[in-house]
């Protein structure tokens, strides 16, 4: 596997959209086969204008395997953002595949998926040498935190040179609330930005609240799927995938 490969630059200028491909895996799974095979899904992403692929290694190998990784890194061109949990074995695993970027999640076994942001204020001492390490390796380091003041403020003592902001509180607000959480992401990207980080976004994206996160000019980056990859299921996902972009792209301006 050629490793530069997923080195190549990201698109400048504007808001990039990475796919996370974890749920086709998870329907894969159900059967226990390779159908359907996130590894085609990753390569229709880069076909119709992705500009990254996420995917998350759980602990209890849920959706993707160990295997996908590489496959998807040999697969295509796009630069691999590889979600893990703050432990030595998915340390391990990361410095072993060297994705271009590794974004630290949380992690529950008994959780449907990743339900809120990592504790990065609380996780000082855990977190410090696994971005030490990660960095060191020439990856990416990315912190999935909620949009509050405490876990950025983590984030920056940490020197993360990303962070991901959960947009989960967002995605399931109503009403005022709703331009309370946006409000709230809108300054901790602004500030993220401030403090030389990049902010990027993700959990819960659909068609129909994305643009008001893709609107927010300081966030580089938004990562989306679920919604993606359920919508894949009525019209494929290259058309989902295009629709997307193509609403992401329209609030952008
Ligand atoms: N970003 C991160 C770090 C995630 O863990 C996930 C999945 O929870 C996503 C983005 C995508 O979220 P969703 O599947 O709800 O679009």
């Amino acid at each position: 596997m050629d490793n530069l490969l997923n080195r190549a630059p990201l698109r400048p200028n504007s808001l990039r959209l990475g796919v996370n491909i974890d749920h086709v895996a998870t329907i894969r799974n159900a059967r226990g086969g390779e159908h359907p095979d996130p590894v085609r899904a990753a390569q229709i992403v880069a076909a119709v204008g992705g500009d990254g692929i996420t995917a998350h290694l759980r602990e209890d190998r849920r959706h993707i395997r160990d295997e996908d990784i590489a496959r998807i890194q040999a697969a295509t061109n796009l630069p691999l953002n590889f979600e893990m949990a703050a432990t030595d074995e998915m340390l391990d695993f990361a410095l072993r595949h060297r994705p271009h970027a590794a974004c630290i999640v949380p992690e529950r076994r008994e959780e449907r998926t990743t339900e809120g942001g990592l504790d990065a204020a609380g996780q000082h001492n855990r977190l410090a040498p696994i971005i030490a390490r990660l960095t060191d390796a020439g990856i990416r380091v990315s912190l999935f935190i909620a949009p509050e003041m405490r876990q950025l403020d983590a984030a920056i003592r940490l020197g993360a040179p990303v962070v991901e902001f959960h947009t989960g509180e967002y995605a399931h607000a109503t009403g005022d609330q709703c331009a309370i959480e946006l409000k709230r992401l809108y300054d901790m990207a602004a500030l993220a930005v401030r403090n030389g980080i990049e902010p990027h976004a993700g959990h819960g994206l659909t068609y129909d609240n994305v643009q008001a996160v893709a609107a927010i000019p300081h966030i580089a980056e938004l990562n989306i799927g679920h919604y993606l990859i359920g919508e894949a299921v009525f019209v494929g996902l290259e058309a989902a995938v295009r629709r997307m972009r193509e609403l992401m792209d329209a609030a952008r301006g």
